[in-house]
């Protein structure tokens, strides 16, 4: 039966989770906390308002809902700034050699996002047709770690979820992985990320002739 990859996109294709982290410090900075890099990377695959609960948590800072809503539009145009200058020359290294392969050997290839401006940073790196599928945060009830996700992008490739390897920059998004019955490749350290069957720097470092696709 045939296989299939799923891509997360922050921190797998381009460096956007750079760009969030920038976002959210600038945000809690307001709240007089200084957001770490290690706090940061429990942040990683979480939706923008799961993210905003966490950091009032870390700064023991209540909002009400109005305010609430306001601060993650600011949290969100201040990201939206920081990419409106990205372009197809701003992916992670391996990306091109990557999607080369993937095409050459038809591997059927969907995105899982829990951003909701995966469209838009993809349309600019300009991988969006890459795609034979796209999830992302507004597709879902459910964010990463739950497996909807990945779930809902095995589905609309038609290959069932074990047959899909997943790559994944985050906690959230490798237990999303485990949590559908998927194999997850971590890019990043088994620190970081427990749970992925292999580690690697970057998507250039994966080895197709390792992993029947
Ligand atoms: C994930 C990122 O991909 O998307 C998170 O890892 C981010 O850092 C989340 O908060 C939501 O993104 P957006 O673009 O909808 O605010
Ligand atoms: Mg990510």
């Amino acid at each position: 039966m045939k296989s299939a990859i799923i891509l997360d996109l922050d921190g797998v294709i381009c460096d956007t989770a750079h760009f969030h982290f920038l976002a959210w410090h600038r945000l809690a900075a307001e709240y007089g906390y200084e957001l770490t890099h290690a706090d940061n990377e429990q942040l990683k695959g979480v939706s923008r308002a799961d993210s905003l609960t966490f950091i009032l948590g870390l700064a023991n800072k209540t909002l009400s809902p109005e305010q609430f809503q306001e601060d993650l539009h600011r949290k969100n145009e201040w990201y939206l700034e920081l990419v409106k200058d990205m372009g197809p020359l701003e992916v992670l290294p391996g990306v091109p050699s990557f999607f080369a392969e993937v095409a050459a050997r038809k591997i059927p290839l969907a995105l899982g996002s829990a951003s909701k401006n995966a469209n838009m940073v993809l349309t600019r790196v300009g991988l969006i047709h890459a795609f034979n599928a796209i999830v992302d945060a507004s597709q879902v009830t459910h964010g990463k770690p739950h497996p909807e996700t990945f779930l809902k992008a095995a589905d609309l490739l038609g290959i069932a979820p074990e047959k899909c390897l997943v790559f994944e920059d985050s906690a959230a998004g490798v237990q999303a992985a485990i949590a559908g019955g998927m194999n997850a490749i971590g890019i990043g350290t088994p620190e970081d990320l427990p749970g992925a069957i292999v580690h690697l720097r970057n998507l250039g470092e994966f080895d197709f002739s390792k992993y029947p696709l």
